[in-house]
């Protein structure tokens, strides 16, 4: 099967009344957790490739693999760059053949975030690519000095509603990733976790209200964090702090059904894959041969996106739509 397109896999998304998972990719052991864990549940799924992803493991190298993924499964698979940082990577991506790119300029002022979405957004339309736009800014990790001592960004700034439609309308971007509390990483909350989910109300409702239609809309920074597995972590030498946070999988599942089509999940990935491996060198010192702790590794990561299409995200069941 080739590559589904991501506007294909959106419409029914849509149509469906459930989420996509956006999954980071970045070595063969995580692309085989995610693609086994949505074959067997029949999900349609994203995987997508952060600049760091294509520098650590060479954009030739993930593409091979996903080929194989691809030729390996049967469910409909998209490629999505993530965190785009300038209109030359996006081009690259878009030349590729990657489905769809993020071109993320949330950090610049209001018009020249729009400038810089339109210069992609006019090349990825001519050539078979959708865009996604990001306005607002994330707050903590993104754009802070890091997650090291858990410093919590103060300059984050929501998404408004009013500036999500002139924003969609003047670049032309087809998803929007909203900024509504979330944030990268493993340290997301101080305090009480939750998204504010009646601004993504708000925001769903001017797109819809200004003529957008069913617009889709992106979560970013929708790890849950989840207990057991910082735990795990730290029960076999891990030094997590103990101000882990996720967003509630109650809050992922209002903002499903308020219409976020694409959920990106890359931090609980790595928390699972980092318990199995600590778990494996911790029981077993005298273990050298990565296979026995990567295949662990690997299972455990296609547990959690088990978990995640099928009671999450709601899109399991949905490949053969
Ligand atoms: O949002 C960022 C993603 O988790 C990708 O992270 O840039 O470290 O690959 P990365
Ligand atoms: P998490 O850090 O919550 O997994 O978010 C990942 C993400 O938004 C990738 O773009
Ligand atoms: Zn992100």
């Amino acid at each position: 099967m080739p590559l589904t397109h991501t506007k294909e896999l959106f419409a029914k998304a849509l149509k469906g009344k459930y989420a996509l998972g956006a999954f980071n990719v970045n070595n063969m052991e995580l692309l085989q957790a995610i693609v086994e864990a949505c074959e067997e549940e029949k999900a349609p799924v994203m995987l997508q490739i952060s600049k760091g992803a294509r520098q650590y493991a060479h954009p030739v190298y993930l593409k091979k693999l996903i080929e194989a993924a691809v030729s390996l499964s049967n469910i409909p698979i998209a490629v999505h760059l993530d965190h785009g940082d300038s209109f030359e990577l996006c081009k690259e991506c878009i030349d590729e053949g990657f489905t769809s790119v993020m071109i993320d300029a949330s950090h610049e002022p209001f018009e020249k975030n729009i400038e810089i979405c339109k210069k992609v957004v006019d090349y990825a339309h001519k050539h078979n690519c959708v865009v996604e736009g990001e306005l607002g800014m994330l707050v903590g990790a993104q754009h802070d000095d890091g997650e090291e001592g858990g410093g919590y960004s103060k300059g984050g700034c929501y998404t408004h509603p009013d500036e999500a439609v002139q924003f969609v309308k003047a670049s032309g971007v087809d998803s929007l990733a909203v900024a509504i509390g979330n944030s990268h990483g493993a340290y997301k909350f101080k305090g009480e976790q939750h998204l504010d989910l009646e601004r993504l109300k708000a925001i769903k409702k001017a797109l819809m209200d200004a003529g957008l239609g069913d617009y889709p809309l992106v979560l970013h920074g929708a790890s849950s964090v989840p207990k057991d597995l910082a735990a795990e972590i730290n029960k076999y030498g891990g030094k997590l702090g103990e101000d882990t946070a996720g967003v509630p999988e109650a809050d992922i599942e209002i903002a499903r059904r308020t219409g976020c089509t694409k959920v990106n999940i890359d931090t609980d990935l790595r928390l699972a894959m980092t318990a199995a491996i600590r778990k494996v060198m911790f029981e077993n010192p005298k273990e050298f041969d990565p296979r026995k702790y990567l295949a662990p590794a690997r299972t455990k990561v296609k547990e959690l996106v088990r978990h995640k299409v099928k009671n999450v995200l709601c899109c399991a069941g949905h490949a053969f739509d």
